[in-house]
């Protein structure tokens, strides 16, 4: 028995990407991703990987652990993070530019290869400034390198220019990008044709994405061989038994216990949710004077989680909306239905389904709502639909 749980040891992490204390269930993709790495050190190159779910699920911990992974055994990795209505593909291409400069040099440091990859290295920074020049296409000349201004062409450029190095080396270059659905167009249809002739001349460059459902409709609708480019894999909620993990394992490693019923309690009110898992661990945590963990002290922590939920989880989706989004979103609470027909709700609404689908669409774009399959449409987070019928209308 361990009493006095130390709020200073408390190691459960709601959060955006926090690393998990217990990062279960998610062997079957990082068997797969651990195969590519192994095939690339034998120069057998397979298709990267695209994970799509909903908010909260575990995506971004997910890649992150991934892009740890690979580097860990060699490779060149960099990571961006795409965002909604990016200042254009100038502010992408620079972050896309500056990361790889930075990628560079410390694969350079790692593999103490400092000569080899100048060149490299003066690339990418050649690649940022080129977007500096615009449509004018200017030829900006950097040393021996020189950026034309045209997107596909630089990044072809590159890409060829560092796969070459990495498979002298038996390495690859793994480009991990989050919240790939925001990717600017150009961009994303840029960095697909890459891929695509990357595929073609073996090169070993691979492209790992995460982000919403709607992803794997983004790809295919910006490049029509874009469904056979990639892995696809959809990120759910936990099993029960790797959710169970997840709280019972972490609290093990401090000598603590729960009770099986204050851990089917848990699971239970979590849905297996990644998120509301770290919530509610840390609430017991919080709540519960000593362990082994009891029912009560479950029930006081689902009550607990709740409350922090509500304070910021789901709020901050809320305050997102505008007035007309959230009369929307209202309309699919009010169904009670977790993926109600669009007809229905545009119905509840004394509406169309063509007058309301510009609002459906600016709510899907803010990843607020998703179609989980055609005419229906529902939220991406567990829990939504009573907070907001908990709220009062004004
Ligand atoms: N496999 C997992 N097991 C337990 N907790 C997880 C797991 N994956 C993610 N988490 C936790 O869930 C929360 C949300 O994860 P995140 O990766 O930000 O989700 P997403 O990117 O899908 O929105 C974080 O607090 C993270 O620590
Ligand atoms: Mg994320």
């Amino acid at each position: 028995m361990v009493s006095d749980m130390d709020p200073a040891l408390n190691p459960f992490k709601p959060g955006s990407g926090l690393r998990p204390p217990a990062l279960e269930g998610r062997d079957a993709e990082r068997r797969e991703f651990d195969l590519l790495v192994t095939r690339s050190k034998l120069r057998n190159y397979d298709r990267g990987m695209m994970l799509s779910g909903l908010r909260g699920v575990g995506k971004t911990t997910l890649l992150n652990n991934l892009a740890e992974h690979a580097e860990n055994r060699g490779w060149l990795t960099i990571g961006i993070e795409a965002r909604p209505n990016e200042a254009g593909v100038a502010a992408v291409r620079a972050k896309l530019g500056n990361e790889l400069a930075a990628g560079l040099r410390r694969f350079s440091r790692r593999h103490k290869l400092q000569k080899t990859l100048d060149g490299l290295v003066e690339l990418a920074r050649g690649f940022t400034l080129g977007v500096g020049v615009g449509p004018a296409k200017v030829e900006l000349t950097l040393g021996r390198q020189a950026a034309t201004g045209d997107l596909d062409l630089d990044l072809e450029e590159l890409v060829e220019a560092i796969s070459e190095v990495m498979k002298k080396r038996a390495s690859a270059f793994g480009l991990f990008i989050d919240e790939m659905q925001d990717l600017d167009a150009d961009l994303l249809g840029a960095l697909l044709a890459v891929q695509h002739r990357a595929s073609q001349r073996e090169w070993p460059f691979f492209v790992i994405g995460a982000g919403l459902p709607s992803l794997p409709a983004v790809l295919a609708g910006t490049r029509s061989y874009a469904e056979r480019q990639f892995a696809y894999s959809t990120v759910g909620p936990l099993s029960p038994t790797d959710a169970a993990d997840a709280l019972r394992i972490p609290v093990e490693r401090h000598g603590g216990e729960f009770t099986s019923g204050a851990l089917e309690i848990l699971v239970e009110a979590s849905g297996g949710y990644p998120y509301f898992l770290q919530e509610f661990g840390k609430a017991i945590w919080a709540v519960a004077p000593e362990t082994p963990f009891t029912g009560e002290d479950a029930l006081l922590a689902v009550e607990e989680g709740r409350r922090a939920l509500d304070d910021g989880f789901f709020p901050s989706r809320w305050n997102r909306a505008t007035e007309r989004e959230r009369r929307y979103l209202r309309a699919i609470a009010a169904t009670g239905e977790v993926a109600p027909r669009s007809g229905t709700v545009a119905a509840a609404m004394g509406l169309t389904t063509t007058a309301v689908s510009d609002v459906r669409d600016s709510a899907i774009k803010k990843g607020l709502v998703w179609s989980p399959e055609h005419g229906r449409i529902g939220f991406t987070v567990p829990g939504m639909d009573d907070f907001i019928r908990r709220q009062p209308t004004d």
